[in-house]
């Protein structure tokens, strides 16, 4: 549930005018509600209340510092994935100590950084790896707390991008593999076993694969508990949330017709009988959940054109500033933040980027809308900024933090000097970095 809603004929953010911000602002703007945000949060942590769970944000989803800030207040710990993520988390005030680590590709650096901050632990995705966290360790004389990612070979019915427990992904290690460094444990002298994750993907609507990969995992997990001593059981991330009926899904009634869906109360109802009896920590790593439906995109309609095969409406935002449809097909609401009356029509909504895939909508029908008004593209909270770029030179955009009746401006929209930052034309212009 979010709080975007109409008030009339006005979009309203929580109980600030959508319209105002833009005024005050510019467009494109990306828009948050911390209420929103604190809402899904403890929603989740109600839901597995029995668990004692640790939340672990993943900050991939949205690294803004204000919303790291916002979630750390509230207690929850971070799923980071580099180094610049533990940056991004000690600036905001956040505890490495209730954080892990994962990702495939973590540097001999960034495994010291994190060590160094006292991670609460790495998760380990290879032998390899292990074998590095565990050379970096005994060179800084520590011991590194460690959790075997397993991939369960569980298929999610997601984007194929985003698919991560099935065996054919880079991600994990298979069970049979994880039998094998059970063994070889007590070699690596400087790492010690934490606890087991997995993590099978995102945008995952239905409880099944989620349940599928519990119980195939367990049996690693008891050995880890019994045999090492380990602490927790991280079951990821990857809880879906509403794409097509995004403005809907603000009202409680909607979320009582999708009963099937794996909202926080189905997807615990459905884990506690498994989870509890392992009496160990459960960690779990939301990212969109919390954050995706808690953001919109503010555009401004630039221009229309219209061919006898097609209307389209150009607004300011491009795929720089939101990717998701261009990389994945993905679907988000486009809605106006004034309502007018009028004829609906079908038109694609394209943003001015040099791309046939700059396209936010294709042959969408969409309510009236003329060259000057704005739009709000929905959900765009997770994965939207996080994943912006500079493309076709264009700065990034503003964000904006909405608490009720206040905001306030989180990230200044970039300017052509953002643009070239670094940038060097002539010899020595530039210090080489390290
Ligand atoms: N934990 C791990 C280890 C992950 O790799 C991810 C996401 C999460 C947690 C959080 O997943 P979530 O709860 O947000 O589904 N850019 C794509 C999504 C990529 C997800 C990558 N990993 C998108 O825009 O849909």
């Amino acid at each position: 549930m979010h709080r975007f809603r109409y008030q009339g004929e006005a979009l309203f953010v929580e109980e600030t005018d959508a319209a105002g911000l833009a005024e005050r602002y510019g467009t494109p703007l990306y828009v948050y509600s911390a209420g929103t945000i604190v809402d899904h949060y403890e929603r989740l942590l109600s839901s597995l209340r029995a668990l004692n769970p640790l939340i672990c944000y993943a900050v991939k989803a949205n690294s803004n510092l204000a919303l790291l800030r916002l979630l750390a207040s509230r207690g929850s710990g971070f799923d980071l994935v580099s180094g610049g993520e533990l940056y991004r988390i000690l600036r905001a005030g956040g505890d490495p100590a209730r954080s892990t680590f994962a990702g495939v590709g973590k540097t001999a650096q960034e495994i010291k950084e994190a060590l160094e901050a006292g991670i609460y632990s790495f998760v380990v995705e290879s032998r390899e790896e292990l074998e590095v966290i565990d050379r970096v360790a005994a060179r800084l004389g520590k011991r590194a707390p460690v959790a075997l990612r397993v991939n369960p070979d569980v298929g999610a019915r997601t984007h194929a991008k985003v698919k991560t427990g099935v065996a054919e992904s880079k991600f994990g290690i298979s069970p049979e593999e994880i039998e094998g460094l059970y063994r070889q444990l007590p070699h690596f002298s400087h790492v010690s076993l934490r606890g087991i994750q997995f993590h099978i993907g995102s945008q995952i609507r239905d409880v099944e694969p989620f349940e599928e990969a519990v119980r195939r995992v367990i049996p690693l997990v008891e050995i880890a508990r019994d045999r090492f001593g380990a602490e927790f059981f991280d079951i990821g991330g990857g809880l879906g949330i509403a794409y097509e009926e995004a403005l809907q899904s603000g009202d409680p009634g909607w979320w009582e017709s999708k009963a099937q869906w794996a909202t926080p109360a189905h997807y615990a109802e459905r884990l506690l009988p498994l989870l509890g009896p392992l009496k160990l920590r459960i960690i779990v790593e939301p990212g969109r959940l919390l954050v995706g439906n808690a953001g919109i995109l503010l555009t401004r309609v630039l221009y229309r054109k219209n061919r006898p095969q097609k209307k389209f409406v150009i607004v300011d935002a491009g795929m720089n500033d939101l990717v998701r449809p261009a990389l994945y097909g993905s679907f988000h609401q486009i809605v106006p933040v004034a309502r007018r009356s009028g004829e609906w029509v079908e038109a694609d909504v394209v943003g001015p980027v040099c791309e046939s895939g700059d396209c936010f909508a294709a042959s969408r029908r969409m309510a009236p809308v003329e060259s000057g008004d704005l739009l709000a593209i929905f959900s765009t909270g997770a994965y939207g900024f996080s994943m912006a770029s500079q493309y076709n030179s264009r700065p990034r955009p503003a964000e904006v933090l909405v608490d009720g009746a206040n905001h306030r401006l989180i990230r200044l929209r970039e300017s052509y000097e953002d643009l070239v930052r670094g940038e060097g034309i002539d010899e020595g212009e530039i210090a080489p970095g390290l």
